[in-house]
């Protein structure tokens, strides 16, 4: 790569004329962004296609500076933006007064409080579709952790058990996500409206999406006079302080798709590399099974437990650190602001990769070793605050993250609880693959063994 040199804009490499570094981008985007932080630094720009500036920022001072200090500055970026067509207005692609005013009213429903109560659904669910393994039984587990995750998502939102919950939103919402990234991934975007075969079909399935979400809502309405505990009766009794009003039913709709979409794969990848790792680290599944033996002794795991487990919660921390399911974050400058020693202009980019970021020598000692033990002795109060953000940052880290780590957690303690997981013989080499969340290409497959009690 040669350098390029403009007088106070960060260093990077030229690029080809039309096409600026799109190629490389595409083709391993984890590769190309940390070849350029190696070989450029902290802040470090290119370009895909023939204007679009993007800068990568790899240093947590200045992530900080954009996420929370100067996030004002900032909206989301424009490939979120296309996420709109599938999920419409909700928490992840709203912007400013909207997007306010809605995560204040939402932001209860994530209370600790409340997720505890989901924690019995996690733990219940769980222990449901594991029951049916068999020993010497070989799974696709990225799979299965997919198949949970939608389970607990569908049971806490809705109270609908997995099978309820899989056939009448899990399956048209796989089919909106599978069409929605090819229209995220193709360079030209035709308005839905265009008639192409690909648009009609997505128009189609968000239409079928929409329609099953309506039907909750109104049945629900109907029924409202029985308190219901689940996600979806806490957001439909959530009021805005300031004017007493709660959500329209668009609006519902919006964010029940929202948190069903960005609640499920994540952490669905986030447990699949936590076993994969696992197997192979048998010194570190020794001492998981240490902690949950002696915590949970021969009982079944409960909420409570979760903070007991505190190794179990340091391998969760280890795995999203390595493989980060969101493993980069964008934004767009919507105001000019000096960023660190430059000037960034309205419309151009920053992108900043917790998969980049988290594998830094900079932060971590050994970074491409799995230590859970290295977040032991509050080593997060001494890590700068943005070297480590599996969840992002400022007013729109996830509003998911206690959520979620309660559930890698406690999902991991069931399973890690009765079984051992191995990798299949002969298994291919396990690479991430990054599409819309970082997953395991081809999947994960892994052989259930009883545990037996040491
Ligand atoms: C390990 C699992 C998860 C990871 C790694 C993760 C990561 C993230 C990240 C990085 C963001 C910020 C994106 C940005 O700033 O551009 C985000 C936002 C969000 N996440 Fe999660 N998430 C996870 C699980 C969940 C769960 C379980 C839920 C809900 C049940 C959820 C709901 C959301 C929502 C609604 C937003 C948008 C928040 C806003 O903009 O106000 N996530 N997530």
């Amino acid at each position: 790569m040669s350098q390029h040199n403009l007088t106070n804009s960060p260093p990077g490499p030229k690029g080809k004329l039309f096409t600026g570094h799109l190629k490389q981008f595409q083709a391993d985007p984890l590769k190309f962004l940390t070849k350029l932080t190696e070989e450029y630094g902290d802040f470090v720009q290119f370009r895909l296609g023939p204007f679009q500036k993007i800068y990568l920022i790899n240093d947590s001072d200045l992530i900080k500076e954009v996420l929370v200090t100067k996030q004002n500055s900032f909206v989301k970026s424009k490939d979120i933006q296309t996420l709109k067509t599938v999920v419409g207005d909700g928490l992840l692609t709203s912007e400013k007064n909207l997007h306010k005013r809605q995560r204040k009213l939402i932001q209860p429903s994530f209370k600790r409080s409340h997720i505890t109560n989901y924690g019995e659904d996690m733990i219940s669910t769980t222990q449901n579709y594991i029951s049916n393994w068999r020993e010497g039984e070989e799974k696709l587990i990225s799979k299965d952790m997919m198949n949970i995750t939608l389970g607990i998502i569908s049971k806490t939102m809705f109270n609908m058990n997995f099978e309820e919950g899989a056939e009448s939103i899990g399956e048209p919402m796989e089919d909106v996500m599978k069409l929605g990234v090819n229209r995220m991934r193709s360079i030209v975007k035709l308005p839905l409206w265009f008639p192409t075969k690909k648009n009609r079909k997505l128009k189609k399935a968000i239409q079928a999406l929409d329609e099953v979400l309506y039907e909750i809502i109104n049945y629900r309405k109907q029924e409202l006079e029985k308190h219901h505990e689940d996600l979806l009766g806490v957001l439909m009794s959530a009021k805005n302080e300031d004017d007493g009003l709660g959500m329209s039913d668009k609006q519902l709709k919006d964010e029940l798709m929202t948190i069903f979409l960005a609640g499920h794969e994540t952490t669905a990848n986030a447990l699949t590399w936590t076993f994969y790792l696992l197997a192979q680290h048998p010194e570190v599944e020794k001492k998981l099974h240490r902690e949950l033996d002696s915590v949970i002794r021969s009982g079944l795991p409960t909420p409570a437990h979760f903070t007991e487990l505190s190794y179990t919660q340091n391998i969760v921390r280890e795995a999203l650190r390595l493989y980060p399911p969101a493993y980069i974050i964008g934004r767009q400058v919507d105001k000019d602001v000096q960023i660190g020693k430059y000037h960034l202009k309205k419309g151009e980019m920053v992108v900043m990769s917790q998969y980049v970021t988290h594998r830094s020598k900079r932060y971590f000692e050994k970074p491409n070793s799995f230590i859970p033990e290295r977040f032991e002795d509050d080593f997060m109060k001494i890590l700068p605050s943005y070297a480590y953000f599996p969840f992002g940052g400022g007013p729109r880290v996830c509003i998911g993250n206690h959520f979620a780590l309660m559930e890698t957690v406690l999902v991991t303690a069931c399973i890690a609880q009765r079984y051992k997981l191995t990798l299949a013989k002969s298994h291919h080499d396990v690479k991430p693959q990054p599409l819309i969340t970082l997953r395991p290409k081809h999947g994960v497959r892994m052989v259930v063994k009883e545990r037996k009690s040491n």
